[in-house]
């Protein structure tokens, strides 16, 4: 059984580390930082004066990262602190499981969830499920011991950050990633921000331009609520603004586009509307919180066979048609022309790459 890293956050920190922490002490001076020498204490105010007068800083990332091609139509969140929630997610098949240290999770339970989480990542066999973790949010005093734990597992596929509210959040846990994460994984670990206040939806062009490690953005409908003081309805229509705003961020830097979560989780009715909603405005998953919610949400968020066959003879259609030095023609009563075709030739490609991810 692996060691777990229950002395993590009062280690000595590696230069790399000591910048991550001077960014974080520079932006988010309240945060609890792990207790360090008073030469590095020395040191890191030295870093955070020189950070604070140079350039914006750049991401840091410094292994080559690419985006990846990874599915995530369900992402599943299991709270860290429930044995018996975690020990279920090895039989479920959602394209990612989030182990879940922030709001499922109560502040008496954040260590014990944190050393949980990081036997979840270390020992579950979950198939072909991408692990996830969700971190405190950046700021909040708790994320610099997470991330001490959780990254010094190989199997983190990506990490969730919550409260988005600024590039520089990002930015930050990329950092900690290059300091913390074993050499041999880091390059592939990937983030996923979460949009879930005004200030993220406003700054949101920033946030999802951040870091080359950002996979995709996820709105969270409730915090929102919370944070904006709406009131919810179940025309969904007062998230419209944000939601559109986060699918259309995400389409427009290469980003997957995950909505908010289902919370009337016993009504399979809602959870169908939403996920044909999120669809059809451009989402390409959505968050899940009880198993009963993911066979739905992998079958919708996936092209289904009728959308395979129609964009098969979109493209086949096309090509004839140019041989004979014809743009646009009618298939079915409706017009086809390049827009068309494009978009049937993405459906294509998305189909087989999620083929390949199920083989
Ligand atoms: N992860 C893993 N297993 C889960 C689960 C989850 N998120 N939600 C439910 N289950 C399991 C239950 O443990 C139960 O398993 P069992 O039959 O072996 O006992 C089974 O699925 C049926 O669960 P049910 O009894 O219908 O639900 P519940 O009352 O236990 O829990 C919730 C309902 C909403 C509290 C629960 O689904 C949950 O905690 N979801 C995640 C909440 C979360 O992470 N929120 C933060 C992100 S928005
Ligand atoms: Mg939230």
């Amino acid at each position: 059984m692996p060691r777990l890293p229950s002395a993590l956050p009062r280690l000595i920190p590696p230069p790399r580390l000591l910048t991550a922490i001077a960014h974080l002490q520079h932006h988010h001076p309240s945060s609890h930082l792990p207790r360090t020498s008073s030469h590095f204490q020395q040191q890191q105010r030295n870093v955070a004066r020189a950070l604070s007068t140079a350039a914006p800083a750049k991401p840091a990332t410094e292994a080559p990262v690419g985006r990846t091609e990874r599915a995530r139509r369900a992402v599943f969140y299991v709270p860290g602190s429930d044995d018996r929630k975690l020990a279920k997610s090895r039989k479920l098949v959602a394209d990612s499981l989030i182990y879940d240290l922030e709001d499922s999770v109560p502040l008496n339970r954040k260590g014990a969830a944190r050393n949980a989480v990081f036997q979840a990542l270390e020992q579950f066999d979950v198939g072909k499920s991408e692990k996830t973790v969700r971190i405190n949010a950046v700021g909040s005093g708790l994320e610099v011991d997470d991330l001490s734990v959780v990254l010094r597992s190989r199997h983190v596929g990506a990490l969730v950050v919550p409260k988005v509210q600024s590039p520089k959040d990002l930015e930050f846990v990329s950092r900690m990633i290059d300091s913390i994460a074993p050499e041999a994984s880091r390059a592939n670990i990937r983030v996923l921000a979460c949009i879930e206040s005004a200030l993220g939806v406003l700054n949101i062009r920033d946030i999802a331009n951040a870091d080359a490690r950002i996979d995709g953005l996820i709105f969270a409908a409730e915090d929102f609520a919370a944070d904006t003081g709406l009131v919810r309805t179940p025309s969904r229509t007062e998230f419209l603004y944000a939601r559109q705003r986060v699918a259309t961020a995400a389409s427009a830097f290469g980003l997957q586009a995950i909505d908010m979560v289902c919370v009337d989780y016993q009504n399979p009715d809602v959870l169908e509307e939403e996920c044909r909603e999120g669809r059809e405005w451009g989402f390409t998953g959505k968050q899940a919180i009880h198993p009963n919610q993911l066979e739905t949400i992998q079958r919708i968020f996936s092209p289904s066979p009728s959308d395979i066959e129609r964009a098969t003879k979109i493209v086949e259609g096309y090509q004839e048609h140019m041989k004979k030095g014809i743009g646009a023609f009618n298939l079915d009563g409706k017009m086809i022309d390049m827009p068309v075709v494009k978009w049937a030739e993405r459906l294509l490609a998305k189909a087989k790459m999620m083929n390949e991810q199920s083989a």
